[in-house]
């Protein structure tokens, strides 16, 4: 039975290469995207989420959800990174089909009523739609079957300041809440995403596999690679968010470290994901108040992107 999942997330280039290996992976059904601000405007957003979805052939409903952060002031867009589009700007149609009634959050609520401990939920940006989600019906955190999440970073500092990576720092409230909530979560972050790069020979032959989806998954690729080039010196890119997707189908390549995470909402340090590994003594124990989740610290990374490359080549 393929496994159903809520795919949340703000496309942006590393999204829309996640949502095609979800769409195109037989072992995973979608139950729906579930679309926030972040790397592009929420409305950017929904319409590369129905692009891409029309793209690969699918109908799957899209629900619109957080178009600002909780509590803080919203930054600009990366529009440097995943381009204004969010796609490395190219030149793509309006999509033919329309988001849901549902705002995200409600979508996920209502989901999870209809299928109790049946739905992954997979968070690759901002976080505010799974934290409202739990503000609108706290007992959703008893009917998810799990929560895997794309952000943070324990040991590998930051991307967006020296140690925030941007989902969180996009919104850290949010973060703090779904970080912190009493589900069954693993934390996917920079720790092993940095492992991670698609060459440019692999994007070859995806974009040589997939017509007219390859083709933009391509195109963007192009343009978030001169990014990385600059950025990171190398000659490709992380495939972060499908890194969260490589996670739930391919726990073998990864290991996890179980303990307590909590995340630094003001200040300097605003974003920052804290861990403290289970049984490890600090002074005090506000480290250890939040459930015990698990954290990925380790993957082989070639074996990842080997497993990515084959289904979005098949
Ligand atoms: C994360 O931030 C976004 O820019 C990417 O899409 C990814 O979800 C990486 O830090
Ligand atoms: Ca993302």
């Amino acid at each position: 039975m393929p496994t159903p999942i809520i795919f949340d997330t703000d496309p942006g280039v590393d999204d829309a290469q996640a949502i095609a290996l979800i769409m195109l992976d037989p072992e995973i059904e979608v139950v729906g995207l579930t679309t926030t601000f972040g790397n592009v405007h929420v409305d950017t957003a929904t319409r590369n989420a129905l692009l891409l979805a029309e793209l690969a052939g699918q109908d799957i409903p899209v629900a619109q959800g957080a178009a600002y952060p909780l509590a803080k002031t919203p930054h600009d867009v990366p529009a440097h990174i995943h381009g204004a589009d969010g796609l490395g700007n190219q030149d793509l149609p309006e999509p033919k089909g329309k988001a849901v009634e549902q705002t995200a959050a409600q979508f996920i609520v209502e989901q999870t009523r209809q299928r109790p401990g049946e739905i992954t939920l997979v968070a690759v940006g901002p976080l505010g739609n799974l934290a409202t989600a739990i503000q609108l019906d706290p007992d959703v955190v008893n009917r998810v079957k799990q929560v895997v999440i794309m952000g943070g970073s324990i040991m590998r500092g930051g991307n967006v300041t020296p140690v925030a990576e941007a989902n969180m720092f996009s919104d850290p409230h949010a973060a703090s809440r779904v970080l912190t909530a009493k589900w069954p979560l693993t934390l996917v972050g920079l720790d092993v995403t940095h492992e991670t790069v698609i060459e440019p020979e692999r994007m070859a032959r995806i974009r040589e596999a997939q017509g007219a989806l390859g083709e933009v998954l391509a195109k963007s690729y192009d343009f978030y690679a001169d990014f990385y080039r600059e950025a990171l010196g190398i000659d490709g890119c992380c495939p972060h968010d499908s890194c969260a997707v490589a996670w739930l189908r391919r726990p073998d390549l990864f290991t996890t470290v179980r303990g307590h995470l909590s995340v630094v909402t003001e200040g300097l340090a605003e974003g920052q994901t804290l861990f403290a590994p289970e049984g490890r003594g600090f002074v005090g124990d506000r480290w250890m108040q939040s459930p015990l989740v698990d954290v990925c610290m380790g993957v082989d990374g070639k074996a990842a992107v080997d497993w990515m490359e084959s289904v979005l080549t098949a």
